[in-house]
């Protein structure tokens, strides 16, 4: 943000919409943000935010009429129609050749508006498909941030003036006409999930073939259109394709390493290897006025400070039980070296007192930390009693990758209630 973008009132404003309708807005471009701001409150002759946002506390109804100022949901059928018909006859074929012939077909429209783009991936879906495979084989997601967006979506009523891209043979073939208007398909339109979805903070989907973002990443600033294609990524399946919007090739210039090109003049990537520590980082919801404070460096610093300082040995395992990493502490009370990363912790010591491939089990099924209580550990040095406390670490798109064993000596405690037993007896 620009500091002179910087107003403690637009703030408190941006504050409560988040709080209350849970619209976060941190993410988008300042300027744009309080121009469409600014654009709302003339037409009601507010003049100040402060005022504004007491006119919205008092007239709660301003929300959906402040959101269609915001978010322009403007949308069209066949949207920069050249796009649409490589998208058709080159990557929609190469989805369905890349599948079994009963495998599921995944696609994200993320930021929907009112439903043209979704109806229109739809129509392409069932000209490739044919109607019985396309009912039988394609989950479509249709998501955006403006509820009455997706409302309208949802009813898929068009006048005739928005249908017109659409050419007039497949008009009849997917729309209705009811007095005067244009209704979709309602069996096809069935098939369509829709949800409100906020891309810079709710979690993506998974596993998707094709993602159709388009119009949507303009309205972000850099920092949150990096973190919304780290998501993209971790949302699509190997060989996932992304499709954006004709003004966003370049956001995803400082994304070249997730996304690779293959059509830049039709704003189609495909995803790439895997996500490394920075882009991990980006994920993290909500801290866009941190990164602002603390820069990369220091945040990977602060983790690891974090994690290395703690007084209490912490290992990190990862899916297979092998040795990731410890802190001091934890290689001091396991006797570990820097050898062992990457060994079977079964084949070191501490595999003596913990059954890892018990825990990763459970770990996988349930995904809840495990609390292990007063675990005797008998070595070398005597008899150690420990609480071990198993963190298991998911993937966005839930998997577990690894799990953190936290240990704490209770040993004194565990002896003074032997010793207090004893006297009892
Ligand atoms: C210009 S429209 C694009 C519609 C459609 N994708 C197309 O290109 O025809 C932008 C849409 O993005 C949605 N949007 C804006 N910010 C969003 C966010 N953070 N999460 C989800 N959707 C968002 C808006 O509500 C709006 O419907």
């Amino acid at each position: 943000m620009n500091t002179s973008d910087y107003n403690p009132d637009f703030e408190a404003l941006l504050e409560y919409l988040d709080q209350k309708y849970g619209c976060n807005l941190i993410g988008n471009k300042r300027s744009s943000l309080i121009r469409r701001f600014q654009h709302r409150m003339q037409q009601l002759k507010i003049d100040s935010y402060r005022n504004y946002l007491q006119y919205l506390q008092e007239y709660p109804e301003e929300y959906t009429s402040l959101l269609d100022t915001v978010f322009i949901n403007l949308s069209g059928f066949f949207r920069d129609r050249d796009s649409w018909d490589y998208l058709a006859h080159k990557i929609i074929p190469q989805i369905i050749a890349s599948k079994q012939p009963q495998e599921k077909i995944r696609i994200w429209s993320a930021g929907c508006a009112s439903g043209q783009e979704v109806y229109t991936l739809v129509m392409l879906l069932v000209e490739n498909l044919g109607i019985e495979q396309y009912l039988q084989r394609v989950q479509i997601f249709a998501t955006d941030l403006d509820k009455d967006a997706l409302q309208q979506a949802r009813q898929a009523s068009y006048t005739e003036n928005e249908v017109k891209e659409i050419p007039s043979k497949v008009l009849s073939k997917y729309f209705e006409k009811v007095k005067q208007r244009y209704i979709f398909h309602s069996k096809l339109r069935s098939t369509i999930i829709f949800g409100c979805h906020n891309l810079t903070v709710d979690a993506p989907m998974s596993k998707i073939d094709l993602l159709v973002c388009r119009n949507v990443l303009i309205y972000f600033n850099l920092q949150t259109q990096a973190s919304v294609l780290v998501r993209f990524h971790f949302a699509l399946a190997d060989q996932g394709f992304l499709f954006l919007g004709s003004a966003e090739n370049c956001t995803i210039t400082n994304s070249k390493n997730i996304f690779m090109p293959v059509s830049i003049k039709h704003h189609i990537f495909v995803k790439r290897k895997n996500l490394t520590l920075q882009d991990h980082l980006l994920l993290q919801p909500n801290n866009h006025q941190k990164k602002a404070i603390y820069p990369l460096n220091s945040q990977i610093r602060i983790w690891q400070t974090a994690f290395e300082c703690s007084p209490f040995p912490q290992v990190v395992v990862d899916h297979k039980g092998c040795l990731l990493m410890a802190n001091k502490q934890g290689y001091t009370l396991f006797d570990l070296n820097h050898n062992n990363l990457g060994a079977r912790v079964q084949d070191l010591e501490m595999g003596q007192i913990v059954n890892l491939f018990t825990l990763m089990k459970q770990l996988h099924c349930d995904r809840h930390p495990i609390s292990l209580k007063n675990i005797e550990w008998k070595s070398d040095r005597g008899t150690t009693y420990l609480d071990i406390y198993v963190t298991p670490i998911l993937d966005q798109s839930d998997s577990l990758i690894a799990a953190n064993l936290t240990c704490v000596d209770v040993t004194p405690y565990t002896q003074t209630q032997n010793y207090q037993g004893l006297l009892r007896n």
